[in-house]
């Protein structure tokens, strides 16, 4: 099964509060997507990378593109006015002739059309490839909807409008989840035919009754959110060089 790898980088990032969109800013010398879209890059039976952009950035977003060398097809295409708009362009973009500008894939037939779809948030900048390819294999394993999870550390409280808690599910039941999430490109696309927003592309399964399977994560998928997730990226790039 092929796999296409949709990123998006299109947020503004207003927590974090740069002078430029999230993905846009830099650590060790490169963007927050450029981190993200090589190491995407490197996974196995990768057919095409989407990369959803801010609209006022594109082409700051294509010219950073071409400057990376690759073998894969990468589209650039302008994002929406909330996550999943933005993935919704993002599916929208694996449509159009795929496989036409890939020749190890078109010697391959069906290759080129990818049927994995992993959508990442440009924001984990440094989750490590193993974690990709976790996702990939489970939807190869059947199953349509996988993410990478870790264990809750702190206890979690539901609460109402005013603050007061309802409830404190089990700890033990808990996982903060991650990206890339993986599905199965058919599976994706008819839950965001709902047009239904969601912070994350699994609930929109969920909603449908699918069964998402949650594999290992990884510490250093966390997010860049805010500043202090910056400094934790930029001391995660000094602690390499060193
Ligand atoms: N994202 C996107 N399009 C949007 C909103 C978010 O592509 N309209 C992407 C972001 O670029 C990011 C990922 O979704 O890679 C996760 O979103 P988040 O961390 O919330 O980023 P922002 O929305 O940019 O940040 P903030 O919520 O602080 O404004
Ligand atoms: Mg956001």
């Amino acid at each position: 099964m092929s796999v296409a790898v949709i990123i998006v980088a299109a947020g503004s990032g207003s927590r974090l509060g740069a002078d430029l969109p999230k993905a846009l800013v830099e650590i060790g010398g490169r963007t927050l997507l450029e981190h993200s879209l090589r190491t995407a890059l490197e996974v196995s039976g990768l057919v095409q990378v989407v990369v959803v952009a801010p609209a006022t950035h594109l082409e700051a977003v294509i010219e950073l593109i071409d400057g990376i060398r690759t073998s894969s097809a990468v589209h650039v295409v302008a994002g929406g006015a909330d996550r999943t708009a933005s993935v919704a362009a993002g599916l929208a973009a694996l449509d159009d002739g795929l496989g036409d500008e890939l020749d190890d894939a078109d010697a391959q037939g069906d290759l080129a059309e990818p049927q994995v779809v992993l959508v990442h948030d440009a924001a984990r900048c440094f989750t490590p490839l193993d974690v990709y390819e976790r996702v990939v294999d489970a939807v190869r394993d059947g199953w349509v909807a996988v993410v990478p999870g870790l264990p809750v550390v702190d206890t979690v409280k539901v609460v109402d409008e005013r603050g007061v808690v309802r409830s404190t599910p089990p700890r033990e039941q808990l996982r903060a989840v991650q990206t890339p999430q993986g599905f199965v490109r058919d599976e994706l696309e008819a839950a965001h035919a709902s047009g239904v927003s969601a912070t994350d592309d699994a609930a929109l399964l969920e909603a449908l009754g699918h069964h998402v399977l949650v594999v290992e994560g990884d510490p250093l998928s966390f997010k860049v959110t805010t500043p202090a997730d910056l400094d934790r990226a930029h001391r995660h790039t000094a602690s390499l060089s060193t």
